[in-house]
């Protein structure tokens, strides 16, 4: 019998290919190319699975090019990039990668936020140009971490994880908003209380977007949100760019509304809205929440997993989990 043909869509790591090419015929996208929609679909044909990452695009047009797809797994937790709806109407069967990202993305979002809040990327460049010549008191003063209140929208697993650190590592209190407030006992675990979208956005001095993208939150946060905001105050998102007005923040930024921002995912990456290079008071990284090695190769092994899973038989793939 003839092995199923499966589309690795971006060159993962090789022991993972080996494994799937015990069981699967493998295509791989051995040279990273960023492929067109129209290059992705011819790879696709003729393919019962495919493992992508969030930088491709799943849609109606591309599935009904590809009737003999069964199973679409991505490594990353996020899947704004798949449409699940049209995938479950033509039985193929879609998985992320949860979990095994949560704390490595927590990290990179404190990471982030202090950078932004003690302007970490500004000194650094000052001092790469050479612009550094006495020490003075203002110098690159910026806000504390330590005791300063922290917001958090969206508290699903990396939310909850930031809140972690905060309120156990930096003695922060923590404030949040979320679709539906968490469990008491969890509140009191992680010191962390539920607000209105208004409180979290006047109160929060760190600011930090963890809610996963749905069109509900397209520009959740735009010029009437970043008005509410203090003028200390600082802005992190790791979740995905479309969710902050970026034109709005921009403005904020040059007018001193907030203090600061940080942003690892932007609404038409990896093209960068120039103007978001134009203003200092920002930190800017190219989405790398979830990238550490280890944590990387977790993510591409759980969804190789879930392919073996579903184009086998006998084993019982995971669910979609938000
Ligand atoms: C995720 O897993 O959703 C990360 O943002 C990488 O795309």
């Amino acid at each position: 019998m003839s092995k199923p043909k499966i589309l690795v869509a971006r060159a993962i790591f090789l022991d993972i290919i080996d494994q799937l090419r015990t069981k699967f015929d493998v295509e791989v996208n051995e040279y990273d190319d960023i492929w067109t929609q129209d290059e992705l679909i011819l790879h696709l044909q003729g393919k019962q699975g495919a493992l992508i990452t969030s930088s491709e695009k799943i849609d109606a047009k591309l599935l009904k090019a590809c009737p003999e797809l069964r199973a679409v797994c991505t490594l990353a937790v996020g899947y704004n990039n798949i449409d699940v709806a049209a995938c479950t109407a033509q039985g193929v069967l879609v998985t992320n990668a949860p979990n095994v990202l949560t704390e490595t993305t927590a990290d990179l979002g404190f990471a982030l936020m202090m950078a932004t809040a003690r302007r970490i990327g500004e000194s650094e460049r000052f001092l790469r140009e050479g612009l550094w010549r006495q020490w003075d008191i203002g110098f690159f003063a910026g806000q504390d971490i330590h005791g300063a209140t922290l917001g958090i929208l969206g508290m699903g697993r990396i939310g909850q994880a930031i809140a972690k650190r905060g309120s156990h590592g930096f003695g922060m209190p923590v404030i949040y908003h979320n679709r539906s407030r968490l469990a008491l006992e969890i509140e009191q675990q992680l010191n962390a209380r539920y607000v209105s979208k208004e409180e979290l956005l006047q109160q929060s001095d760190h600011l930090i977007i963890t809610v996963p993208y749905s069109p509900e939150v397209h520009h959740f946060i735009g010029q009437p949100e970043l008005a509410m905001m203090k003028p200390t105050a600082t802005l992190t998102n790791i979740a995905r760019g479309g969710i902050i007005d970026e034109v709005a923040l921009v403005e904020a930024l040059r007018t001193h509304q907030i203090a600061a921002a940080g942003l690892d995912v932007f609404e038409g990456e990896p093209h960068i809205d120039p103007d978001l290079l134009s203003v200092p008071n920002i930190v800017l990284t190219p989405h790398i929440g979830s990238a550490s090695l280890k944590t990387r190769h977790a993510m591409a092994n759980l969804a190789a997993q879930n392919l073996l899973a579903i184009l086998d038989p006998n084993s019982t793939p995971q669910p979609l989990t938000a």
